[in-house]
């Protein structure tokens, strides 16, 4: 990929989305402290056009730092998110963990 003639591209790209992770996380809009201690899992919505994931296997792609692929968890799938933004899957594993 680094040869590729796209890859000054994606690099800019993975470090808008390092850098915006960052700042979501510090949000108020995604409220991690709150989404950690409401143990929140999905929408209403999102349950009723899936229903009962439980045993389930979720692949989430572009995942940023995991709330809504954590959220499925709490209703019973077996996740995997992925994205490439090292900053984001940094903090989803930190979430995933927990309340400190
Ligand atoms: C808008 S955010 C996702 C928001 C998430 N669904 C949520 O509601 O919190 C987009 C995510 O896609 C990731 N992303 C963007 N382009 C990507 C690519 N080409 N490959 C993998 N991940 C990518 C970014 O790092 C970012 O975390």
């Amino acid at each position: 990929m680094a040869d590729s003639p796209d890859a000054p591209f994606i690099a800019a790209n993975q470090a808008q989305w390092d850098e915006r992770a960052a700042l979501h996380l510090e949000s108020t809009f995604y409220d991690v402290d709150g989404w950690l201690r409401n143990e929140r899992g999905p929408k209403s919505w999102e349950v009723q056009a899936l229903g009962d994931v439980t045993g389930l296997r979720l692949l989430h792609l572009q995942c940023h730092f995991g709330l809504d692929t954590l959220a499925w968890a709490r209703a019973g799938a077996t996740v995997t998110g992925l994205d490439f933004s090292p900053v984001a899957i940094a903090a989803a594993a930190d979430i995933a963990s927990g309340p400190d």
